[in-house]
């Protein structure tokens, strides 16, 4: 891709480093010359020392030798494009383009910066952590290091009454790629929060505008707590919020969870535009892994607060609750409060 836009860090310098670590990548267990470095993106000696260095800081680790040049040893669980590119093969949809950050206020809000500045369907922004991850309802989102923080741009047209159906997929398409990652008994809270033994380990923030009856854009933001300890979390969130990690999981590979993700999105997303059909298509799974059907529920709707038994879910993703008066009421949009 030619840069279409511009990005809050100096992105000209890690651009010549994602170069160098291609380079790197596709000469695996071989030296490089530093002068075949040099003429293959056109820098100077130093400047290619810059880089190397530069990398080395990120955890790339990299023997340099005399006469011999640069090999790579090792890569960071980053999702850098350059490493991404290894892990996402053929995928010409989501995550194709990445933009990676090592700090960011919100890869969200950078989403939106980059959709003004004409950033493709299926661009991925992401950060190692961010310093005002935004959470549902204006609640700020807990992203240090060790988690996976991205938002993914959507162009796709579908009618803005179906956009409600791209966050309950993309709980789907999470659910099922942590499942495989990490064999946890990971369930969907309603509307799209993953829990694990009854604390969240994943929240998703879309931000939506329409053009009349049709989506123009959404900015779909998926944060996961995977590699941070418990021990790292506040204390007023412990009782909500939990990593895989802190669940007795091995640390998992981000890189290989966002490519393995990215690809769901893709499927899910594409049989939604292809056949219509969005949530539907995943209904009876999203209902085997609820954690929220056939429960007694408070949900903080817009309207005010619903109480009752979660009866049932249709194929828009409204919740049906039952309340003490046997009615059923349809609740479209909300936070089930934790109990
Ligand atoms: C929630 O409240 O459950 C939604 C949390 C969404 C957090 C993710 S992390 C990546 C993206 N960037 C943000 O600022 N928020 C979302």
């Amino acid at each position: 891709m030619t840069e279409p836009f511009e990005t809050s860090t100096d992105h000209s310098e890690l651009d010549m480093r994602q170069k160098v670590l291609e380079i790197l990548l596709s000469h695996q267990g071989e030296y490089v010359s530093g002068t075949t470095i040099c003429e293959s993106i056109g820098v100077s000696r130093t400047a290619v020392w810059k880089h190397i260095k530069a990398l080395e800081n990120l955890g790339v680790s990299i023997e340099s030798v005399t006469r011999l040049g640069h090999k790579l040893l090792s890569i960071p669980d980053l999702l850098l494009p350059a490493i991404m590119k290894a892990n996402v093969g053929s995928n010409q949809g989501i995550g194709k383009y990445i933009l990676w950050h090592e700090a960011i206020d919100s890869t969200n809000m950078e989403a939106a910066r980059q959709v003004k500045n004409a950033a493709p369907h299926g661009t991925v922004i992401t950060a190692m952590r961010q310093l005002g991850g935004k959470g549902r309802r204006g609640r700020v989102w807990f992203s240090p290091n060790g988690g996976l923080w991205f938002s993914v741009v959507l162009r796709l047209p579908i009618p803005i009454r179906h956009a409600a159906d791209l966050t309950l997929l993309t709980s789907v398409a999470v659910r099922r790629a942590i499942v495989r990652a990490t064999g946890q008994n990971v369930l969907i809270k309603w509307p799209n929060d993953l829990l694990l033994n009854g604390r969240k380990i994943c929240g998703i923030l879309a931000e939506i505008r329409a053009d009349g009856e049709l989506l123009q854009h959404a900015i779909v933001g998926v944060g996961i707590n995977s590699n941070i300890p418990a021990a790292d979390f506040p204390s007023e969130l412990s009782d909500y919020a939990t990593s895989l990690v802190a669940e007795g999981s091995p640390p998992i590979s981000n890189v290989k969870l966002a490519a393995d993700i990215f690809l769901e999105m893709e499927t899910l997303f594409t049989q939604m535009v292809e056949s219509g059909i969005g949530f539907a298509s995943v209904l009876v799974e999203w209902k085997n892994a609820s954690a929220t059907l056939g429960k007694s529920v408070r949900i903080m709707t817009p309207q005010g607060l619903v109480t009752g038994f979660a009866e049932d879910i249709d194929a828009s993703g409204i919740l049906y609750v039952k309340g003490d008066d046997g009615r059923l009421a349809p609740v479209h949009s909300g936070d089930v409060l934790f109990e």
